[in-house]
């Protein structure tokens, strides 16, 4: 009787665990896939778009800058050309502190400074989630670092979050433009540097491209130097579609329709209702 007892207890038990996996996984999925956009950056890119046969193994995206030489890596469990072995402490470490298990750290165009305001459960989730995609083998060219880099924090982003702050609409919307990393661009002097303070929301980078240039847009409160006259349906399109008031699409950069598009309603009007609340600045 004690046996079946003790036995029906941990069959239960198993359920459970499965069950809170599952959830787990679902909302890894859901940050990476709608909000966080690991593919852009880790995804190889074909004639048509995002490779997903070959998800998450890398190179195909280089980054040349002055402090820096970097590619999107293999972050799949590939032994030898990805990040086979790796522990879910090892992915957390690396999503909030760029330090790998080696002890060398990545450049901050992997945007871990974003992904310090994860709340522990979110962060759980990525690192689960990500580390469940299958292994692809892919050689990557070793990144060069050329000179230190200035990594900066946006203020009031520099410490996880906790699920009750998340109830609230606005600290909901800033979460999520934190880790959607907006302001990465938006927030970029036209010198390059980044500056959350002065320069937050106010674009004016200039992405050089090999088909042209694209600043990028002041998206402040200002109601004529940035999107403070645009309707909430505007802004919201501009993310799900990925064009401008005019229904004119957007360059590269700004083409994140294939994320955001799978965002929930209530994250979207929380995105929203953030971006509304940035101080006009111009
Ligand atoms: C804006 C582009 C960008 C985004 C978005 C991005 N990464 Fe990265 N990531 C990079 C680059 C570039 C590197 C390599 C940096 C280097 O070599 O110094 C990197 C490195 C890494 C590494 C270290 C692997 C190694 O080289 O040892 C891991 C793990 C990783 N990213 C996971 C993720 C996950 C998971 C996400 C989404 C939650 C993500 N990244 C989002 C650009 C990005
Ligand atoms: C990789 C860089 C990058 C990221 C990340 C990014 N943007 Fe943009 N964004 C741009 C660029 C560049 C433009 C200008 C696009 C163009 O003119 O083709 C733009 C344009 C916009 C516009 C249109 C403004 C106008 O006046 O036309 C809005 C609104 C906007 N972004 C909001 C956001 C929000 C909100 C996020 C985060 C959820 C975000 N962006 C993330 C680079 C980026």
């Amino acid at each position: 009787m004690l046996k079946l007892l003790i036995a029906a207890c941990m069959s239960a038990l198993a359920v459970t665990d499965a069950v809170a996996q599952q959830s787990l996984l679902e909302r890894g999925g859901y940050l990476v896939n709608a909000v966080m956009a690991c593919d852009g950056c880790h995804t190889p890119r074909g004639p048509a778009g995002l490779d997903m046969s070959r998800r998450f193994s890398g190179g195909s995206q280089v980054w040349d800058e002055p402090e820096y030489l970097v590619r999107g890596s293999n972050i799949t469990p590939d032994r030898e050309t990805g990040i086979g072995g790796w522990t879910a402490n090892d992915m957390k470490r690396l999503l909030t502190e760029g330090k790998r298990p080696s002890g060398v750290p990545v450049a901050h165009q992997m945007p871990y400074p974003f992904y310090k305001i994860l709340t522990p459960r979110d962060l759980d989730a990525v690192a689960a989630y990500s580390l469940s995609v299958p292994a692809v083998r892919n050689q990557v060219p070793a990144p060069v670092y050329r000179k230190p880099a200035h990594t900066e924090l946006i203020p009031g982003a520099e410490k996880p979050f906790s699920d009750e702050m998340l109830k609230d609409p606005l600290k909901r919307g800033f979460y999520l433009g934190t880790i959607a990393h907006c302001m990465e661009c938006h927030s970029r002097r036209p010198d390059g540097r980044a500056d959350y303070v002065k320069w937050n929301g106010k674009g004016g980078y200039v992405f050089k491209t090999p088909k042209g240039t694209v600043t990028t847009k002041n998206i402040t409160s200002h109601k004529t130097a940035g999107v403070g006259g645009w309707t909430d349906a505007e802004l919201r399109r501009a993310l799900t579609e990925g064009v401008d008031r005019t229904g004119k699409p957007f360059g590269p950069q700004m083409q994140r329709q294939f994320y955001f598009s799978k965002m929930t309603d209530q994250d979207l009007d929380a995105i929203v209702a953030w971006v509304r609340t940035i101080p006009p600045a111009e």
